[in-house]
């Protein structure tokens, strides 16, 4: 009862003590708009006075706007507690520091050209979540939350959940990979996998080697990081081994960051005799690498590709940072860090003074999801449906696009050079028009080329396929028709 802490007092006029008492309630932020007060007769009871002095002070307080009284409901607070001039006020900018500036600066979300509902995409790469199996995974929730979801809610492991750790352990050993001496760190995605391995590996000013263009998270991460980052040039098929060579030998890097299947975002997946020379160029020089193994289960054109890390037997020189967020459920944030013990037994205390754990009880249904084989279901649909599409956008970009290199060997996005335009002014044109798609200058190391650019089919359909890459189409024609 907030009249409990109101002594009355016989110097002041009764109802003027209540007034003022519920004023100052209001001032300290106890009584908040919308709290209901007690009657009037109520008050009378409490403080033992006339109910009269109460029903005078709460009418001179409706006229002061500050209570209302609706009728059968009761009298409640009108206002909010006022805001002082003299707050703690705190010029938050000047506290910034570089980390924070760089990765605002860098935050493509903020920086580029936003989707707005009506408008046909090209930006994103997200999977398609027409295609998630929503009951298989409501069925793992269920499944999971009922056997041991009281465990699951508690505090996990920072290294991840144990059975999930095993799957996964299992999944690489499928992927031609030996697990002896290796182990599992469950991250929140790539991202989190790539900013925990930077944080642990490198300190500012260290050299760090990358196909350029590359994954542009990434390169918001390593410049966070404050790294000197050597781009490598890429052919057609992938990296420029000699420009790999070369950069090792020149630079000797504290390690490398490689993206070997459907590299982000050429789409461009390194065949198997180059995945050997860039292993042993690597081997030679002596630096370690970070691979993204991100998109590998999307390879639907041809037999398996190995990843890298399984070139490297029983050495550990490779770090194979994996993703289910391009396949699967990116919002579920489950990634994982396949590498040496040793390094992981690291890693796993950085994990635990970041955020202690990845979600446990996300990690239990994921794997329960897995379990079942609804994955090995899914990845098969979607392959089809991707494969589809990725035919479907090279067969329209060919017909309306008229393109100098079309990039891409599937995966869920093209990358697209058309010499003598910047990629930036169709982009303007082409978002009069309705359509957005990815500048290319953003997934270079200085954003120095500007001619690409990065069409994501994942999430469009055929028709907005046909209709958007035909106004890109017409955009490119009409502003060369303008140069000429
Ligand atoms: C090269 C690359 N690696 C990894 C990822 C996945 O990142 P995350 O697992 O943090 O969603 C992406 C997503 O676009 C990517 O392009």
């Amino acid at each position: 009862m907030i009249f409990s802490s109101l002594n009355i007092n016989k110097e002041e006029k009764i109802h003027i003590q209540i007034q003022n008492h519920i004023k100052k309630e209001i001032d300290k932020g106890i009584l908040k708009k919308g709290s209901k007060l007690p009657s009037t007769r109520e008050v009378s009871k409490v403080l033992g006075i006339s109910r009269n002095s109460v029903i005078l002070a709460y009418e001179n307080l409706e006229n002061e706007g500050i209570i209302e009284t609706f009728r059968g409901k009761g009298t409640f607070v009108a206002i909010e507690k006022e805001i002082k001039s003299d707050d703690f006020k705190v010029k938050w900018n000047n506290f910034i520091e570089d980390y924070g500036r760089l990765c605002e600066e860098l935050d493509v979300v903020k920086t580029e050209l936003p989707w707005k509902r009506g408008m046909i995409s090209f930006k994103s790469i997200a999977p398609d979540e027409s295609f998630f199996d929503l009951e298989e995974f409501k069925r793992a929730f269920l499944n999971v939350f009922s056997m041991e979801g009281d465990k699951l809610l508690n505090y996990g492991y920072a290294k991840g959940y144990k059975p999930l750790i095993e799957y996964i352990k299992e999944y690489m050993r499928k992927k031609g990979v030996l697990t002896d001496g290796k182990d599992i760190l469950i991250t929140n995605g790539f991202t989190e996998a790539f900013d925990i391995l930077l944080s642990t590996l490198t300190k500012p000013n260290d050299v760090i080697a990358c196909e350029n263009p590359t994954h542009n998270t990434a390169i918001k991460i390593m410049k966070a990081h404050k790294l000197n980052i050597k781009p490598i040039k890429m052919d057609d098929d992938g990296i420029n081994l000699d420009s790999l060579e070369e950069t090792l030998k020149k630079y000797t890097p504290k390690i490398i960051y490689l993206i070997p299947s459907y590299h982000n975002p050429t789409g461009i997946v390194m065949d198997g005799e180059k995945r050997q020379n860039v292993y042993n160029i690597c081997k030679k020089y002596k630096v370690p690498i970070i691979e993204d193994g991100f998109n590998e289960e999307l390879v639907y054109s041809s037999s398996h590709v190995a990843p890298l890390i399984a070139l490297s037997n029983m050495g550990n020189g490779v770090i194979y940072a994996g993703s289910f967020s391009k396949i699967l459920f990116p919002g579920i944030r489950i990634g994982w860090i396949f590498a040496d013990e040793k390094l992981i037994n690291v890693l796993e205390s950085v994990k635990r003074a970041r955020n202690i754990h990845t979600s446990f009880i996300d990690q239990g249904i994921f794997h329960k999801y897995m379990e079942s084989g609804s994955f090995k279901r899914y990845v098969k649909k979607i392959r089809k449906y991707y494969k589809d599409r990725y035919d479907f956008t090279i067969k329209t970009i060919e017909k309306y696009i008229p393109y100098d290199k079309v990039l891409g060997n599937g995966g869920l996005y093209i990358f697209v050079k058309i010499n003598g335009l910047n990629t930036r002014d169709i982009l303007k044109e082409c978002y009069k028009r309705n359509v957005v798609f990815m500048p290319g200058d953003i997934f270079f190391i200085n954003k120095e080329e500007k001619n690409w650019m990065r069409i994501g089919f994942s999430r469009t359909s055929e028709e907005e396929i046909e209709e958007g890459i035909k106004i890109i189409g017409e955009v490119i024609f009409s502003l060369k028709s303008k140069n000429n």
